[in-house]
């Protein structure tokens, strides 16, 4: 082996997604393979920087890759912000002899394995995991596919009580300011509206004017899924009541997406990357994010990565909107 690097690190950072588990795996196992040691690292940087440290081997990782959530837990820290802070962590890692570390986590993350590497000289490679699918650089995310079937199961429920009492819904799914999860649901679940952060025009009068469309047409219900990242659902629920006379019920599915066992997808996906995760660190490399792109899995520097830019599709979103309107 032509590596130098004999000990890394595994941390999960952010928001918890299904498939995360699967991607520990993967990168303790692959590890092993390699004969390099292996320690995870709980609770994300705020754990690194308390020194939270445990060793881990093939047992460690037996029996998860079929759960929800992430068994080395998750955080958000202020302290690791500063640079004060990553060149402590940076420091713990040195101590505990760990010369290479996969962060497991969305964009912010990135940044702070970024900074532990040019600060702290740790080679680091990151793996996109969040549900919102934003992470610029790569077609897949950990646990959105498992995310939004979650949510697509959910709302296909809501949908039946909704025909029943021939009612409107509004129905929040997560995305803070991406709309990825309500677009795919908008046609997965063939909702009559979809209000995305990236698309939304406030216009409020025109999806009332289309709520009055669709009751004159006679269809017994009007489903509109709202991103998160426009929220208000609760009032916006009041104000479709009161100015189209249909009964309008408003449900936020809130953290439930953010749970359960992964898909198939989910799981072969994270496993993929988890180790390609390894490989790289293997080959000394550092300053990576593993991604998937047009089809296949590739790796970019963390800059080039965080540079890209994504947008909405905008065929899928004109799909998604005369679908509902026709
Ligand atoms: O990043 C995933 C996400 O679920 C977003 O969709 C949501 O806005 C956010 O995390 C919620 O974060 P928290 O769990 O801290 O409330």
């Amino acid at each position: 082996m032509s590596n130098q690097i004999k000990k890394i690190a595994v941390l999960t950072s952010g928001g918890d997604a299904p498939g995360m588990n699967a991607a520990i795996r993967a990168v303790v196992r692959t590890a092993m393979y390699k004969g390099l040691e292996v320690k995870g690292v709980m609770r994300g940087y705020q754990g690194l920087l308390e020194g939270e440290i445990v060793d881990m081997d093939s047992k460690s990782v037996s029996d998860i890759i079929q759960k929800g959530g992430t068994v080395l837990y998750t955080a958000r820290s202020k302290e690791f912000a500063t640079d004060e802070g990553k060149a402590k962590a940076a420091e713990i890692l040195k101590k505990e002899g760990i010369e290479g570390l996969v962060v497991i986590g969305g964009d912010g993350s990135f940044k702070g394995a970024q900074g532990l590497s040019h600060i702290g000289g740790i080679n680091v490679v990151g793996i996109p995991g969040t549900i919102d699918l934003d992470i610029s650089c790569t077609d897949y995310t950990i646990g959105f596919d498992t995310a939004v079937n979650t949510a697509m199961e959910a709302i296909d429920k809501i949908r039946d009580t909704s025909t029943s009492h021939e009612r409107c819904s509004v129905i929040e799914v997560m995305g803070r300011s991406a709309g990825y999860i309500a677009l795919w649901c908008g046609i997965a679940n063939g909702a009559e509206d979809v209000l995305l952060p990236e698309k939304f025009d406030n216009d409020y009068d025109k999806l009332i004017a289309h709520i009055k469309d669709t009751k004159a047409k006679g269809k017994k219900h009007h489903i509109v899924i709202n991103a998160e990242g426009i929220g208000h659902s609760t009032s916006l629920a009041k104000r479709i009541e009161e100015e189209t006379g249909m009964e309008t019920r408003a449900t936020i599915l809130g953290h439930m997406q953010r749970g359960g066992s992964p898909t198939c997808k989910d799981r072969v996906y994270a496993s993929i990357m988890g180790a390609y995760a390894v490989d790289l660190l293997a080959e000394g490399k550092t300053d990576r994010v593993v991604c998937h792109k047009d089809g296949k899995f590739v790796d970019y520097s963390i800059d080039e990565g965080l540079a890209m830019t994504k947008t909405i599709d905008e065929y899928m979103y004109e799909v998604s909107l005369h679908l509902g309107r026709s």
